[in-house]
């Protein structure tokens, strides 16, 4: 990092002990932000814990960084968290909502078990840190933090996943909370925009121990992970930096993937095609006769997220 961007600024990172979350922990704590690192040390499936995972990433990043090793899936560690910046770094400039679990299941064999464990733990934490730390955000925002007269800053970063936008098998609790976090994106974007705090998604493409649980059952997946696995997870971490920089001041709302050295922003869902009817009667017949002749062309196809971007990567 040859430049202090982010001097001065503080930021929350759950997920921070490793992989994609380690990698950003790092890249913010080198552009000079203070940083907690949350993140229970946990199993790929959110079972156990290893306390000593976000110590030693925190140290990695020197000084001002401080762990959190409690479970961040509850308001109550979302409020520990927002207390634990405000004791030590006296504000929130960034939130990075970047922890996840895996529990994998066909929509006929999974468990409802399972759903709630990766809903509460891959959205609902996001939101409850979201509804901690954006009170705080306002108040700075009114209350001028820092910058005299003029703050006009803050970041909420939900790192997503192209399973939530396109699908993959046996993602269906996965998928489901990375689209739902689409949605939180795009609402606290829109109620956060008047106190000057951009809200973006990130759907990210990283060698961790995520690409390393892919069982390939095809040659085309075992492929797909044979290049993931050589995609340092540092490119997210760059992109996350130029978004809580203030080159990106204005970028707000939007959904950015980012694969190695290339980053895209993907459209959004908005009408594409419509068919309307002055006729009364309006049968499902002659509504289905429309839909085959304005609006089959436009649907969407099936491919998953490892069909659709199973190309070489740029590393
Ligand atoms: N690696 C990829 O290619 C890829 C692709 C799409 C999306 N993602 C997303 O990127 C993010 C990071 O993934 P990764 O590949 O680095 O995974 P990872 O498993 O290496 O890291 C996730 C970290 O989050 C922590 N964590 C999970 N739940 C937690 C909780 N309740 N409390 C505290 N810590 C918790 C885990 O202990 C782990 O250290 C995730 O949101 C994931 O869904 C990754």
């Amino acid at each position: 990092m040859s430049d202090m961007l982010l001097e001065g600024r503080s930021a929350i990172v759950t997920g921070g002990g490793r992989g994609i979350g380690e990698a950003i922990c790092e890249e913010l704590a080198s552009a000079g932000a203070s940083v907690i690192v949350a993140d229970t040390g946990g199993a790929i499936d959110g079972s156990g814990e290893d306390s000593a995972l976000a110590a030693t990433v925190a140290k990695k990043c020197g000084a001002r960084a401080l762990p959190y090793s409690k479970n961040i899936a509850s308001p109550k560690a979302a409020s520990e968290m927002v207390k634990l910046a405000m004791d030590h770094f006296a504000g929130i400039d960034i939130v990075i909502n970047c922890a996840a679990i895996l529990r994998d299941g066909l929509v006929f064999k999974g468990s409802p078990r399972d759903w709630d464990a990766v809903v509460k733990n891959n959205l609902s934490s996001a939101y409850y840190l979201t509804n901690a730390a954006t009170p705080v955000m306002r108040d700075q925002f009114k209350n001028a933090r820092g910058d005299g007269n003029n703050y006009t800053w803050g970041r909420i970063i939900n790192i997503g996943s192209t399973a939530g936008l396109y699908g993959n098998f046996g993602q269906a609790n996965y998928g489901s909370a990375k689209a739902g976090l689409f949605g939180l994106t795009r609402i606290t974007a829109m109620e956060m925009v008047r106190s000057q705090v951009t809200a973006n998604y990130v759907a990210p493409f990283a060698h961790s121990r995520v690409t390393d649980m892919i069982q390939p059952a095809n040659q085309e997946q075992a492929q797909y992970k044979d290049r993931a696995m050589r995609i340092s997870p540092y490119h997210v971490a760059n992109l996350v930096t130029y978004l809580c920089s203030d080159q990106a001041n204005d970028v707000t709302g939007q959904v950015f993937g980012v694969r190695g050295r290339e980053v895209f922003i993907f459209s959004q869902p908005r009408p594409v095609a419509t068919v309307t009817s002055t006729d009364a009667n309006w049968t499902p017949e002659k509504l289905g006769e429309a839909v085959d002749v304005n609006l089959r062309s436009h649907f969407t196809d099936l491919a998953t997220d490892l069909e659709a971007f199973n190309t070489d990567p740029i590393v």
